[in-house]
């Protein structure tokens, strides 16, 4: 008897030892695979925001403008992209500039981005076609690969000369090479230097307005309570010596409560706000 119930026993171990054999195997292949999927997600992530973006507003060859974007940084050392190698991708994206309307900012982004959006009379970079496939995204590539990644990137102040700066730096001189009519800037008066050297807009954009084309620079100095600079700030005084000659600067203080009301205002003309 004890011996006729050792048989089905010992089969039912060997069954069981089969079944948990083949459970650890199903368990690593559903690993594998998730594992695979998600840095398949990791890496492939900006190109179908790219497309989705630029598709929608129906501007220009969008693969082909992938292509020529992607060509800046794939397969090179992410602290090694330089501004220059964005050049196809920004020529074959030409900016239509808006004269009169257009405005750039320095340390005042959420604020003028607030503005812009509600009243739609002035138009920074990031809401050109341009700009605005590419606002609030991160990539870089990787030496030996033709991928691009969107994760493990070089942060903003980590190298000068990485995918994300370079194009920032060369979409800005680009915006700023088009400018024309009256030019506007936001800069933050609640700062000590609201003109500073480092910033984009002191190092790249001033220096690539045409005098040709820009008739006014209009700087709208943002102050918040108890402010601590105005515009006879040394820094502006500096900003005014740096302009190309021909171009006449302005300056002028605007509370952040009056831009605050005034994009709310739906009857207020464009530039009627300061
Ligand atoms: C950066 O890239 C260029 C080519 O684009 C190359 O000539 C140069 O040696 C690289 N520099 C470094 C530090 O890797
Ligand atoms: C100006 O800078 C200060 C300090 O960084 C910040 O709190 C404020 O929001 C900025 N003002 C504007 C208009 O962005
Ligand atoms: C440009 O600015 C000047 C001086 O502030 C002004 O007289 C002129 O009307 C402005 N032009 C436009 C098109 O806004
Ligand atoms: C501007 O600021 C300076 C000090 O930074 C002050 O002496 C001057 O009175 C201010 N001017 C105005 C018009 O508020
Ligand atoms: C004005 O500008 C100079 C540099 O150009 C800076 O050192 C100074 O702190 C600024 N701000 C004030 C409030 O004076």
């Amino acid at each position: 008897m004890e011996q006729e119930g050792f048989g089905p026993g010992k089969r039912r171990r060997r069954c069981c030892f089969i079944v948990s054999v083949l459970a650890v195997l199903l368990l690593i292949v559903i690993l594998a695979l998730a594992l695979g999927l998600s840095m398949r997600e990791e890496t492939n992530e900006l190109e179908p925001i790219f497309l989705s973006r630029c598709k929608q507003l129906k501007e220009y060859d969008c693969q082909q403008a992938w292509e020529l974007f992607q060509q800046a940084y794939v397969n090179r050392d992410p602290c090694n992209v330089s501004m220059e190698a964005y050049d196809p991708f920004i020529t074959a994206t030409a900016i239509r500039p808006q004269c009169n309307r257009m405005m750039f900012w320095s340390k005042t982004k959420y604020v003028v981005h607030e503005f812009t959006e509600k009243k739609n009379c002035f138009q920074t970079l990031e809401d050109t076609v341009l700009g605005s496939v590419l606002d609030g995204l991160t990539w870089c590539g990787k030496e030996g690969s033709f991928e691009t990644f969107s994760s493990g990137c070089p942060a903003w102040m980590d190298c000068a000369n990485n995918p994300v700066r370079s194009f920032w730096n060369r979409a800005s001189a680009a915006f700023a090479d088009v400018a024309c009519g009256n030019v506007t800037a936001m800069l933050n008066g609640s700062i000590a230097t609201p003109f500073d050297s480092s910033s984009i807009f002191a190092s790249i954009e001033v220096k690539n307005f045409k005098s040709s084309k820009v008739k006014n620079l209009d700087i709208v100095l943002i102050t918040q309570k108890n402010f601590v600079t105005n515009c006879t700030n040394q820094s502006l005084q500096t900003l005014k010596t740096q302009l190309p000659e021909g171009i006449i600067y302005n300056c002028k203080e605007v509370p952040e409560t009056q831009i605050k009301q005034c994009s709310g205002d739906s009857e207020k003309a464009c530039g009627a706000c300061w």
